[in-house]
Formats: structure tokens, sequence, C-alpha cells
């Protein structure tokens, strides 16, 4: 399987992994249980973005190369990262639901901007050989 076909299973997934929050979160009244299902959203984000930035930099920067370009990615990455501290930190339940809402939405927005620019741009960038001992690589890693 190659590496972008496997990014973007890894979407769907925590798609629904957020849509079953989403459901959940008008029943959770307490920071902890909040906090409790933000560790776990950031447990399957924090992997999922690391990955990518390490087993896509080298075709990440052959891309902005030729485009004279910088990625968002990075910056997005960071900012997904906030969005689920500034949950952690939040100190009244109403609050952290609705920064939670707000991280989600950000993380959904920024798998949609993947999907429509950089997956298909490393798609032509690299060639299906390379894709899929990446895919491989990502399948054995720890
Ligand atoms: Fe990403
Ligand atoms: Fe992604």
């Amino acid at each position: 399987m190659k590496i972008t076909e496997i990014l973007l299973v890894e979407h769907q997934m925590m798609r629904a992994l957020f849509a079953n929050v989403e459901t959940l979160l008008p029943t959770l009244m307490t920071l902890q249980e909040i906090h409790l299902v933000t560790q776990i959203i950031e447990g399957v984000l924090d992997p999922h973005g690391k990955g990518e930035e390490d087993f896509l930099f080298s075709a990440y920067n052959q891309i902005c190369q030729q485009k004279k370009t910088t990625l968002h990615s990075y910056q997005e990455h960071k900012d997904i990262h906030s969005s689920l501290v500034l949950v952690k930190n939040a100190r009244q339940p109403a609050h952290a639901r609705e920064l939670l809402k707000m991280a989600l939405l950000v993380s959904r927005e920024h798998f949609n901007r993947e999907e429509r620019g950089i997956l298909p741009l490393i798609e032509k960038t690299m060639s299906p050989q390379t894709l899929e001992d990446l895919g491989q690589a990502w399948l054995k890693r720890e």
C-alpha cells in the first residue's frame, strides 16, 4: 500500500473518531472526561503528523523547491497541537468543550487541505515504488 493511501485511510479513521467524539461531547460533564478524550485524540493526531513530517520530508522539500513555495503543513501541525493544549488548559467544562470542537474543526480542515494539495503533489513527484516502500516503512514503525 502506498504511503499516500495509508495517510488517506488514517484521515478517514480520524474523521470517524471525531464524529463519535462530537456525538459524545454534550454528555461529557467534567473537565477530567474532556481532557481524557482530548488525550486520546492527541494520541492519534500527533504520531500521524510527525510521521508525515519524518517520512515525507524529502518529498515536501522537493515540491517546495519546484513550486517556489513554503509548505503550510508544518505550521498547521503545530496549530493543531496548540489547539489541543488549549483544551487541556481550559478550566471550565463548557469552554473546554467549545475548544475541543474547534480543534476537531481545525484538524478536519487540515486533512481536507492535505488531500486536495500536498498528497496529490506527492503522488506526482515520487515514483509508485518509492511510495510503496514508504508505505511499508510506515506500517513497520513503532
Ligand atoms: Fe498533516
Ligand atoms: Fe495527514
